[in-house]
């Protein structure tokens, strides 16, 4: 039967169903009540932020690459930014490959709108360093980062999230579209899904994204950023043996130190919580440093889940955005400098032991040699002889056995 036997009406009918399904699932929620709103010169809407990288990625292709593989759920696009020299990649083909490798994970929660400003800034600060003179303390940062590191963004990682929030203006909305929180919080018992973390990492389209990064790539650190409260979570984990705890927690304290407005340290046991992202981080990919960080938080939350005031619990007013940015910012720094000279100790320890392991050969390989040797004198002195020779063998018999076993032994065996 062809499209065309059924009624006109029946396929426009339909073509209404279908598009009123997939805009009540967004429309369905009502706004938040709020104290102050989003001033959008401000802060960035979504298309601004696609705007503003695809200029980024234009203008600095040789340094900031814009990947756009993954998507949501609704099939928006999660941006991956990184950030590298790219000419390194060729040298580092041939040798070992010195840069710390980073990643940043923004926008997990829809109406946390701070940290991706955090991460505008960041990406700003790069590329005005790029333009500068070359004196200047600003470029001599960029080049720094550029030629030490080698950065993974993600820029946003919840988009469908944040056009929900955009279009409903219910700034009270966390999760995915499927209403999936992608990285829940552990110390104050927030929006605690009942999804175990490995079942939101598997069946969530938005975390894909993570799956294939961290399975590509061996990262250094992953930092996770969130808002509505001022703290560092850190990872206290027996099964993560690649950062020590010792490494863990005095980064954490540097951070700290860096953001002045006292941050609160929350160690968090990962084996028994259920995080999302964090969790997955640190026990499936065993990333050496892995952090949750809340960047800025208002008053105190009363309930556990609000549901008025959102905007202002995790968001600063528009006005303040610029200066809470800078107070932020020597955030970045602090963690760039650590983690490279930690991991310059690394490349130290690993030259270190190759060197002591490839300095001598092993005892076993020479026994192992000297038995050889053995088998083929065995075998030497077994095998028969055309008859012509076996007098001049006869003769030498004596002269031949052990004088020339020695000498055999020496050329076989070279025991060191
Ligand atoms: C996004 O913000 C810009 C201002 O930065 C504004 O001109 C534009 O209309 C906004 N777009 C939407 C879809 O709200
Ligand atoms: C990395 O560091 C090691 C040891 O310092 C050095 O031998 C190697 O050439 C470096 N690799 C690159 C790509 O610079
Ligand atoms: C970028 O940030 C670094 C670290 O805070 C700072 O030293 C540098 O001057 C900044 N660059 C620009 C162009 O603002
Ligand atoms: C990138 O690396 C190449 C090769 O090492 C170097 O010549 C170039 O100056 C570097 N670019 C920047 C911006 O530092
Ligand atoms: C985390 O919790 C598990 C399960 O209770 C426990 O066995 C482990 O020792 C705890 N780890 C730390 C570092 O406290």
């Amino acid at each position: 039967m062809s499209l065309l036997y059924f009624p006109s009406w029946l396929i426009v009918a339909a073509f209404f169903l279908v598009t009123c399904v997939s805009k009540g699932m967004i429309f369905d929620i009502r706004p938040s009540v709020e104290e102050y709103l989003p001033n959008y010169d401000f802060y960035h809407n979504l298309s601004r932020m696609n705007q503003c990288l695809h200029h980024v990625s234009s203008k600095y292709s040789e340094f900031l690459d814009v990947q756009m593989r993954y998507r949501s759920r609704m099939g928006l696009t999660q941006f991956v930014v990184r950030v590298s020299n790219f000419s390194l990649d060729s040298v580092s083909k041939s040798k070992s490959d010195n840069r710390s490798r980073i990643l940043f994970s923004y926008g997990e929660h829809a109406a946390e709108f701070l940290p991706v400003q955090s991460m505008f800034h960041l990406i700003e600060n790069i590329t005005q360093g790029y333009d500068l003179l070359r004196e200047t303390h600003g470029a001599k940062f960029t080049r720094y980062l550029l030629n030490n590191f080698d950065l993974f963004i993600l820029t946003i990682v919840n988009p469908d999230g944040r056009t929900i929030v955009e279009r409903t203006r219910n700034y009270c909305w966390m999760g995915t579209a499927n209403s999936v929180d992608l990285n829940t919080d552990l110390t104050a018992n927030l929006r605690r899904t009942s999804k175990g973390t490995y079942r939101i990492i598997a069946a969530e389209p938005e975390c894909r994204v993570f799956r294939e990064l961290t399975s590509k790539h061996s990262f250094d650190a992953f930092f996770s950023f969130h808002s509505g409260s001022r703290q560092i979570l850190y990872p206290l984990s027996d099964e993560n043996s690649k950062g020590s705890g010792v490494d863990v927690l005095y980064l954490a304290s540097l951070m700290s130190s860096s953001l002045k407005s006292g941050f609160k340290l929350v160690p968090a046991n990962t084996s028994l919580f259920d995080a999302g992202i964090f969790t997955y981080a640190n026990q499936e990919r065993k990333i050496p440093f892995t952090y949750k960080i809340s960047l800025w938080g208002g008053k105190e939350m009363k309930s556990d889940i609000p549901d008025k005031n959102c905007f202002s619990t995790f968001n600063p007013p528009s006005e303040d955005l610029k200066a809470e940015l800078e107070v932020i910012h020597p955030l970045y720094p602090t963690i760039f400098n650590f983690i490279h000279n930690w991991k310059q100790t690394q490349i130290l320890i690993m030259a270190q032991q190759q060197r002591s392991k490839t300095g001598g050969v092993p005892f076993s390989v020479s026994f192992f040699i000297f038995i050889l040797g053995c088998a083929c004198v065995l075998l030497l002195c077994n095998i028969r002889v055309p008859f012509s020779w076996k007098i001049y063998y006869r003769r030498q018999r004596r002269i031949v056995s052990l004088r020339s076993l020695g000498t055999l032994f020496a050329v076989i065996c070279p025991l060191t």
